[in-house]
């Protein structure tokens, strides 16, 4: 974020004492965002929850974004909110249309960004179907966090793969009508143009896979030696 006031809300961003780079010095490396993006049931939760538990051994300060997990409080859905009466839910409950997605992605990608500047390797599994809400987080995380702070982590499974894996029960009830605007079945995926990892995940274990994933953030999270 660029420092100074924002001319439309006199809101004013302030520099902190201890910058990002002092972070990743105590952390002993760099803090990135790690998008997973592919379709549901693809392998994104599963493969990041492995790279996750690998850097923990490893002694690397990480964290894992989860969709659903996501979902459950920053990004409650309508019916989640109802406490707070109808007008508020209405307001700030997320579904799945696209402008919702957006949002979804929009919210998501500042919480990344906030982990990442403090040090952490951010990982996230959305499914984030449209190439320019990621394309937006990637321009905001690279802003503030330089070149190769943000990874783009394709989890190519082919959608009769991801159907027949099914482990929700959704593909069944998006091709029944019961779930409209069902990403790969009645919504558009958008598959990243030049994703840094490319996983060809449809026959592959979720071991090997998250050992590329791995492999590259190794090298993009290593601080130079002084
Ligand atoms: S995103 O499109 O906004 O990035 P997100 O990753 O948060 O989606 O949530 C996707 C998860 O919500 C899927 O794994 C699936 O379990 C569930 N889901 C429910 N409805 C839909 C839908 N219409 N399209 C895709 N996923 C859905």
């Amino acid at each position: 974020m660029v420092c100074g006031m924002n001319d439309k809300t006199q809101v004013v961003w302030h520099e902190h004492s201890v910058d990002r780079s002092a972070r990743e010095q105590l952390n002993g490396h760099r803090g990135c965002v790690v998008w997973f993006t592919g379709l549901s049931g693809s392998g994104k939760s599963t493969i990041a929850n492995v790279v996750d538990q690998r850097l923990a051994q490893l002694g690397k300060h990480s964290f894992l974004l989860d969709g659903d997990n996501v979902r459950h409080g920053l990004n409650a859905s309508v019916d989640m909110l109802g406490d707070h009466g109808a007008a508020y839910a209405e307001r700030f409950g997320l579904g799945f249309s696209a402008e919702d997605r957006t949002e979804n992605i929009r919210r998501i990608g500042c919480v990344a960004e906030l982990f990442s500047a403090a040090g952490v390797i951010t990982l996230s599994a959305f499914v984030s179907p449209f190439r320019n809400d990621r394309d937006t987080v990637r321009q905001r995380v690279e802003a503030t966090g330089g070149a190769g702070s943000f990874v783009e982590v394709f989890v190519d499974t082919p959608l009769d793969v991801c159907e027949s894996r099914d482990p929700k029960g959704l593909y069944q009830q998006a091709r029944a009508g019961k779930i409209k605007n069902f990403t790969g079945i009645s919504d558009p995926y958008e598959p990243p143009e030049h994703p840094e990892v490319h996983l060809a995940a449809g026959d592959a274990t979720p071991d090997a896979l998250a050992d590329q994933v791995l492999q590259y953030l190794l090298q993009v999270t290593a601080l130079p030696s002084s």
